[in-house]
């Protein structure tokens, strides 16, 4: 893994072009089209999304802090090293920095030394500013941690993984593991126990099955800001790429319960007949009111489902915590 740069200039704007382009070839000219979620989080998606785990609706993100308060020094365990993949703003994980931080003798006095060395925080993430942001303030509150942000994409890593082997908690919080279809959540699985040692472990938050009133209730908020997240990829998309039509004049938000599929599934659905041009592409399609692209799925597990699959994908001993409603779960397993 590459730390962060320090720049944000020409360079990471030509790569997300590149990127994009290259999504929008996978899943924008399918059927239905698709578009994937990391193009939610510019900035103003960032900020976005922290204004949803606020949102009344929005049980997720309280939910999982309950079981980190919890659980904080038992999810810790003995590792050093604690990599997050897609961090965002780090808040729910301070409770676990507070333990890695208080290693040498308990509270958050400690100075966050184990063995040999300082104990490393390492939050993954393609929002930048939001890392940048969220990296400055924890190395103000955690002078004992060192605090080594990357800027990348979680689904591409490549090793191995900083810190010790053996010590090292990769940390996944949120319920993002629901946002992958079936592949590329086998695939996220083999690609961590890759990147992965033996004695390294991991730790994910995953959304648990319940009504689909909740459920539609917590991606269609009373507020609208859910909406607003959805509607901001079209801005997102028309700022990183050369396009016509991605107006979000043209689209409404929608956020349905898929029930074969055990998930939500968020779209934007065209209010009249659009056409979309993608010059750069050399490449258009045209939909037709009523249709509509899916931004984002967020799967909803049941316990053993999950269990199952982590198991099958080389991760001994998999425990699970939830919080006392059985909203939310956190499955904990160590690589073989
Ligand atoms: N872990 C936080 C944030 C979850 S929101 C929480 O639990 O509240 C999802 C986060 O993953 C965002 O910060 C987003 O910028 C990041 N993200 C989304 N897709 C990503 C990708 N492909 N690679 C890296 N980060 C990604
Ligand atoms: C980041 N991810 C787990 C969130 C979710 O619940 O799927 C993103 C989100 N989309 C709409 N609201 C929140």
């Amino acid at each position: 893994m590459t730390r962060a740069r320090e720049d944000t200039g020409a360079d990471l704007h030509a790569d997300d072009a590149a990127a994009l382009e290259a999504d929008l070839l996978a899943g924008f000219f399918d059927d239905p089209p698709t578009v994937p979620p990391r193009w939610f989080y510019d900035e103003k998606g960032s900020r976005l999304f922290d204004r949803i785990t606020r949102l009344a609706e929005y049980y997720p993100t309280r939910a999982e802090a309950e079981i980190l308060r919890a659980h904080a020094a038992a999810i810790v365990g003995d590792s050093t090293t604690l990599v997050e993949l897609g961090a965002g703003t780090s808040e729910k994980t301070r409770v676990l920095l507070d333990v890695l931080a208080g290693r040498d003798g308990g509270g958050v006095t400690g100075n966050g030394v184990a063995g040999g060395g300082p104990c490393t925080y390492v939050p993954v993430d393609i929002s930048t500013e939001m890392l940048a942001e969220s990296s400055r303030a924890l190395a103000h509150d955690y002078p004992g941690l060192r605090i080594e942000p990357v800027v990348g994409d979680f689904v591409a890593l490549d090793g191995p993984l900083p810190g010790e082997p053996g010590q090292r908690l990769v940390l996944f919080l949120g319920g993002t593991i629901g946002n992958f279809t079936e592949d590329q959540r086998a695939e996220f699985f083999a690609m961590l126990r890759r990147i992965a040692s033996p004695g390294d472990r991991i730790a994910a938050g995953f959304d648990l099955v319940k009504s689909p009133e909740r459920l539609v209730a917590a991606y269609d908020d009373a507020e609208g800001v859910t909406a607003e997240f959805n509607l901001n990829m079209l801005d997102v998309i028309a700022a990183t790429v050369p396009c016509s039509g991605l107006h979000r004049d043209n689209f409404r938000h929608e956020a349905v319960w898929n029930e074969q599929c055990s998930r939500i599934e968020m779209w934007l659905r065209a209010v009249r007949d659009v056409r979309i041009d993608f010059p750069s592409l050399d490449l258009a399609r045209t939909l037709a009111a009523g249709d509509g692209i899916r931004t984002e799925i967020a799967r909803k597990f049941r316990i053993d489902d999950l269990v199952d699959e982590v198991s099958g994908h080389g991760f001994a001993g998999p425990g699970v915590w939830t919080d006392p409603a059985g909203d939310f779960g956190m499955v904990v397993a160590v690589v073989e």
